[in-house]
């Protein structure tokens, strides 16, 4: 039957994850799509030190990611190390390489995506990057393809699950916020700095992706501002309760007439609106089109297995491209000459 070689780039939450959707349900996927997905190679520097009963499933494991990225059998490169570099000369490799790509990898999206776009669009090739916002909501498609036929006007997320299950257990349990932050850790939720969680940084990378892609133009990810939620203290969120709200770290991102905005920071939501029962590690995204209306967008937005879902879904998705015998790529963001317009933010 028809196969389909893969490599995945670093094993730790979200690539275990990954792995572990794609065997667990190999059965599944074959009966919906007609393909095998072969994990043919995992790398990991720390790759020794790791087992598990999926792992002992893979053929090739090593330390060294160009083991995958130049072997001629893989046909897609998932990178799933985070941070800036090697994985930016990872993922500029492997497209070189004639590869396509799946990432989860927000921060380096948020600030070299145009350039990591550019040449996937130059060469042909898939860039997928469901599993970088939203954990396993599918919101990148949904953007970029369900909703194409609207202008996306307004966008708001709880979009960071470290960031709500603190203040969701803040708020509930009464806890002190480094507990609750060791907590989020260890169920591999956090950053692998925490201080990009708690201080709006991650959702801010992840709310630039995003109105990149509702908008259509290039968003400076460094023009957005950011406030986080390390100062919030159980006063404020009493303050809030006594006001019939509920604080969140909000994304916020609308089209003006002549520009955008967009801004992360803790907001306070009345108990009437959807966003504000948010809680956990789950995340929401809350859409505004012109002709579709309002939609929310609703999951868990961090963690191995939701997240490992979405890789999964894009490698799925280039699976059955490349089993189509496409030969051309539709530009990421529609537009193959314009990566140096943008609004003022
Ligand atoms: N640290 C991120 C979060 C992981 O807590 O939302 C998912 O991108």
């Amino acid at each position: 039957g028809k196969c389909i070689n893969v490599g995945i780039i670093g094993y730790g939450t979200v690539g275990s994850g990954t792995v572990e959707v794609l065997l667990d349900n190999k059965t599944t996927i074959k009966r919906k799509t007609g393909i095998d997905i072969n994990i043919k190679s995992i790398a990991d520097l720390q790759i020794n030190k790791k087992d598990d009963k999926y792992l002992r499933e893979i053929p090739v494991k090593t330390t060294d990611a160009y083991d995958i990225i130049n072997d001629p059998e893989i046909d897609i490169v998932v990178e799933l190390i985070g941070g800036y570099n090697p994985a930016k000369q990872f993922i500029m490799d492997s497209l070189k390489n004639g590869k396509h790509v799946v990432t989860a990898n927000k921060a380096l999206l948020a600030v070299d995506g145009l350039e990591i776009f550019k040449l996937a669009d130059e060469l042909g090739l898939h860039l997928g990057f469901e599993g970088s916002v939203g954990g396993g909501i599918p919101i990148i498609r949904v953007i970029k393809e369900d909703l194409a036929a609207n202008n996306i006007n307004e966008i708001y997320g709880i979009i960071n699950g470290t960031a709500n299950y603190i203040l969701t257990k803040m708020d509930l349990e009464k806890k002190e916020f480094d507990e609750v932050l060791r907590e989020a850790q260890q169920l591999g939720y956090a950053e692998a700095d925490p201080t990009f969680d708690v201080e709006g940084i991650d959702t801010a990378h992840k709310i630039t992706i995003l109105a990149t892609l509702a908008f259509n133009t290039v968003i400076p990810y460094e023009k957005v501002f950011v406030e986080g939620i390390s100062k919030i203290k159980q006063v404020d969120i009493d303050f809030a309760n006594r006001l019939g709200c509920k604080i969140k770290l909000l994304a916020i991102a609308k089209k003006h007439e002549n520009d955008i905005e967009v801004r992360v920071h803790p907001t306070m939501i009345p108990e009437r609106y959807i966003l504000s029962k948010v809680v956990d590690v789950f995340n929401a995204i809350y859409l505004v089109s012109d002709k579709v209306d309002r939609t929310i967008h609703y999951g868990r937005g961090a963690g191995a297995r939701p997240t490992g879902s979405a890789v999964a879904g894009d490698i799925i998705n280039i699976a059955r491209w490349i089993e189509s015998g496409c030969k051309k790529t539709i530009p990421i963001l529609g537009f193959k000459d314009k990566y140096t317009q943008y609004y003022p933010v």
